[in-house]
């Protein structure tokens, strides 16, 4: 049995006081279960006051990035066990924004996702084309790049503590969704992608869907065969919204 879970990207939203209030109608509301592991990824200015709402709770916390680097003269720059003694465990990596915005590759992505290991935290690896990639029958080629390069040289036992999410770019805060078809089509890829590395680790592989995922067609998304979940942006926002969406996974 896989894990599911079912994973909230606040992005840039939420001052500390605001995550707190979403935090605390989560923790209130309908959200305990034991069909999906909870998760919100706050930004870095919430982390603090997230991991003590959270701790000893049913929903664990992760962050939206890390440095590759341990420490150092970094400015700007966040490390794995900053994150980890606020009481973080996931990290999302290579998220199509950062891909996008501060030209993230996938061998820095893969750098990312050892020091990610390497310090205990799981690793939330993202990818997916864009709408101009999907036009031009790239969509495999690119995404298989992407899991080829963001899981170089990792060892047997590495590669089962990943989490992958497929995020269509084109489906990310559009409203537009990709079909649980085409999801499921390009989930059951990835994983055949991993199992040429590793059939163990990709049967054991949770690979979540994220773009536009909302209450009304969560549950199409995840029933689908080889879809363990979502990474869910907006929806992730409002308690109610994302209480529907765990709702569907059980
Ligand atoms: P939306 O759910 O807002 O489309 O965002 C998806 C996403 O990028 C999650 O990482």
């Amino acid at each position: 049995m896989r894990k599911t879970i079912i994973a909230g990207n606040w992005k840039m939203n939420k001052t500390a006081t605001e995550a707190e209030a979403l935090l605390r109608g989560l923790l209130d509301g309908d959200s305990r279960t034991d069909k999906a592991q909870l998760l919100v990824c706050p930004p870095y200015t919430a982390l603090e006051t997230a991991g003590k709402l959270l701790k000893g709770s049913h929903i664990a916390l992760g962050a939206q990035d890390i440095s590759e680097h341990e420490e150092g003269a970094y400015t700007g720059d966040i490390s794995a066990q900053m994150i980890l003694t606020l009481g973080a465990t996931y990290v999302i990596l290579g998220h199509s924004e950062r891909r996008q915005y501060h030209a993230e590759t996938d061998q820095l992505v893969n750098a990312k996702v050892k020091t990610a290991l390497n310090a205990g935290l799981t690793p939330i690896i993202c990818v997916g084309e864009t709408l101009e990639q999907r036009e031009n029958n790239e969509t495999e080629s690119v995404v298989a790049a992407q899991v080829k390069g963001t899981l170089a040289d990792l060892a047997s036992d590495q590669l089962k503590n990943v989490v992958i999410a497929y995020e269509p770019v084109w489906a990310i805060g559009t409203g537009k969704t990709a079909t649980p078809e085409q999801a499921q089509q390009m989930h059951q890829f990835i994983r055949e992608k991993v199992a040429e590395k590793d059939t163990e680790a990709a049967d054991l592989l949770p690979i979540l869907y994220g773009g536009s995922m909302k209450p009304k067609n969560a549950a199409d998304l995840l029933g689908q065969k080889d879809i363990d979940g979502g990474l869910i942006g907006g929806a992730s926002l409002d308690a109610d919204n994302f209480i529907g969406i765990l709702k569907a996974a059980r």
